[in-house]
């Protein structure tokens, strides 16, 4: 390869890979999982990254991984819940890097396992707190600071169990299919102001949260026959297309919900 093809390729590459050089991405809940891949890949892909967890040596651990792989990456712990965190975080991102382009909004839990009908009300209240109204919450106090962007995206975690409400997990699938109709119920609001909004919902992604799901080679088997792929899916295979959906790729592209879930079965 001569000098000039080796400069050629080198700017196609970063063409290729640097396609959020010079914005700044909010991720929340984002020190390990699905977050945490997420803000790496927008990271490697030359985003400016601000991560968050509730718990301080989660959040120091998550940045010295990203710092050891050049990315350029600040944060501090946030409870997505609590409004003095979102405000910290929001006044951080801004003094360091200005306008925010980039908001995902990835918290979600699920403090119950069982009927749908026994859920007990403080479960119910827990799941819609955390998965619903601080989704709803983050993107209320990060707007305006977006609205300064050219070119701003938000990406919500959903959940495959928005679509096919999992077994025993009745109440966290529906608070799941709640973030699809408010990517839906936004998108023209917030169309107005030149920000995108989409969701993503993964399938069975292999993390802590999901232990229970892949863990046991039984279950997992059972799990694995309702997959096209045959395999449940890796935190790594949730970045791409949250980067492409914050990239200027996809300035066309808004109120949709992307599927991520190595072909589960994704109707509602
Ligand atoms: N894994 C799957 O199969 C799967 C499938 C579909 C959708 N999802 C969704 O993907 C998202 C991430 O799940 P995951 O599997 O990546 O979970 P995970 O590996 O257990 O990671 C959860 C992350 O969230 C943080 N966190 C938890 N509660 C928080 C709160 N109240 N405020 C701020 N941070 C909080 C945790 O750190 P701290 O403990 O320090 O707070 C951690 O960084 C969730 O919304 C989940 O519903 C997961």
């Amino acid at each position: 390869m001569n000098s000039v093809s080796g400069i050629r390729n080198f700017s196609t590459c970063m063409r290729r890979y640097a396609n959020l050089q010079g914005k700044t991405a909010i991720v929340t809940a984002s020190t390990e999982g699905i977050g945490f891949a997420i803000a790496h890949k927008l990271g490697k892909d030359g985003a400016n990254v601000v991560i968050s967890s509730r718990k301080e040596e989660k959040v120091s651990e998550a940045l010295s991984k990203l710092k050891s792989d050049n990315i350029s990456a600040i944060g501090i712990p946030c409870h997505v819940g609590k409004s003095e965190d979102r405000k910290s975080l929001l006044d951080l991102a801004q003094s360091n890097f200005g306008a925010i382009d980039i908001l995902v909004t990835n918290a979600g839990v699920n403090p119950y396992f069982g009927t749908t009908l026994q859920t007990p009300e403080k479960a119910y209240d827990k799941i819609f707190d955390t998965n619903v109204k601080s989704t709803f919450q983050w993107i209320q106090d990060a707007v305006p600071l977006m609205e300064k962007s050219p070119n701003a995206s938000i990406t919500i975690v959903s959940s495959i169990g928005a679509f096919a409400p999992f077994e025993m997990l009745g109440i966290y699938s529906v608070s799941k299919t709640a973030l699809v109709g408010l990517t839906k119920a936004l998108s023209p609001e917030l169309g107005a102001k030149n920000i995108r909004i989409n969701c993503i919902a993964p399938g069975i992604i292999k993390t802590k949260f999901s232990q229970a799901l892949w863990k046991n080679p039984d279950i997992s088997k059972t799990i694995t026959s309702q997959v096209a792929l045959k395999r449940v899916g890796t935190a790594d295979e949730c970045g791409g297309i949250v980067s492409f959906l914050s990239s200027d790729e996809a300035t066309y592209v808004t109120g949709e919900t992307f599927v991520v879930s190595g072909g589960m079965p994704s109707r509602l």
